[in-house]
């Protein structure tokens, strides 16, 4: 097996594996035999979400992170979703198939970059969306994920002034709807900054009877043409329980795989990016493979690792999240 230094480089314990072996039958004894729970997010591949335990958006599986009584959580999902499973859950064993899978938002948002932008507005209450590091949780009062932010900002006085970060995306659709005045930091997601107003809009004469689903990280130019907007959860949702046909989905592709699994009857059309790329992948979702995960579950390597320290600061506002999504009964 590769040593420590090699796996992060490469981002996952590379070792040679039979491949007469079934992995989802191997998956399922490893995990009985090491009482592991796999949490994956809607953005991984359909394998990996075929053989999760429980698939959710971020919200949903930030939930389940704290309340399994599982030895080890295998998190088919990126960094700094599996950091905040550690965070919530710091007894035990999180393991992330591919180290590297990291998150472009997360980057647009260094935390010494963050710690000055704060200064700037001492009497600010700071509010981040989880797609951020633990350091940056560690210098927040509330955590908010795209189902809850709406109601986290609404659940505050009208007087309470707040900095939101990193996705100046969500940051602006938040703010629309609470009416608020939120001092946004400029981040973006690669994946949800590239989809094209232009090509939804011809997709749409093509498809007229469609209805446009959007995640809130999209640009405003194209949440203006959405039939609903969501997060990944509320997006299935939506399309399950809709009598509509026909969906243009601008989110990250892998949602597509549970939203036809569940409504076999309908199609789903992805929203076309504005490059020329084919698909709407996130390139470090899909860092995680099946092949990884087994590996990872086998070895229990590559671990996520959180500084005690910052543990003790990031649990605040993420259990603050929690508790405000009880009382909204999200
Ligand atoms: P959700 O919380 O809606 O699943 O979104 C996570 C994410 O990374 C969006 O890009
Ligand atoms: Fe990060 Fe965007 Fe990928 Fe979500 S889709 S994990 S926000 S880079």
């Amino acid at each position: 097996m590769d040593t420590l230094e090699e796996i992060n480089v490469k981002g996952f314990a590379d070792e040679y594996i039979d491949p007469t072996l079934d992995l989802f039958d191997e998956i399922s004894r490893l995990k009985k035999e090491k009482n592991a729970v796999i949490l994956a997010h809607y953005y991984q591949e359909g394998d990996i979400q075929d053989i999760a335990d429980y698939i959710g958006d971020s919200l949903g599986l930030s939930q389940q992170a704290a309340k399994t009584d599982a030895d080890i959580i295998v998190f088919a999902g990126v960094h700094f979703m599996a950091e905040t499973a550690k965070i919530l859950s710091p007894k035990k064993k999180v393991l992330l198939p591919d180290i590297k899978a990291g998150c472009s938002l997360a980057d647009s948002c260094p935390p010494h970059l963050f710690r000055k932008f704060k200064e700037a507005y001492p009497d600010h209450l700071v509010i981040t969306y989880v797609n951020c590091t633990a350091e940056l949780k560690a210098m927040s009062d509330i955590v908010c994920t795209s189902s809850n932010a709406v109601g986290i900002v609404n659940s505050l006085s009208p007087e309470q002034k707040i900095i939101f970060g990193p996705d100046r995306n969500l940051g602006r659709y938040v703010a629309e709807k609470t009416g608020r005045d939120l001092v946004l930091w400029n981040g973006a997601c690669m994946v949800h900054e590239i989809f094209s107003r232009e090509k939804i809009t011809r997709l749409k004469e093509r498809y007229p009877e469609a209805k446009i689903l959007a995640h809130p990280e999209c640009e405003q130019a194209v949440l203006d043409l959405a039939d609903y907007i969501g997060s990944t959860t509320g997006i299935l949702r939506y399309a399950t329980s809709s009598p509509d046909k026909q969906f243009i989905v601008a989110t990250e592709a892998g949602i597509l795989h549970q939203m036809e699994k569940d409504n076999p009857d309908k199609e789903f059309i992805p929203a076309p990016p504005n490059n020329n790329c084919a698909c709407n992948d996130c390139p470090h979702m899909k860092r995680n493979t099946l092949e990884k995960l087994y590996l990872c579950l086998k070895n229990e390597i590559p671990e996520i690792l959180v500084p005690e320290d910052i543990i003790a600061r990031a649990v605040k506002p993420i259990e603050r999240m929690l508790e405000i999504s009880a009382e909204l009964g999200l």
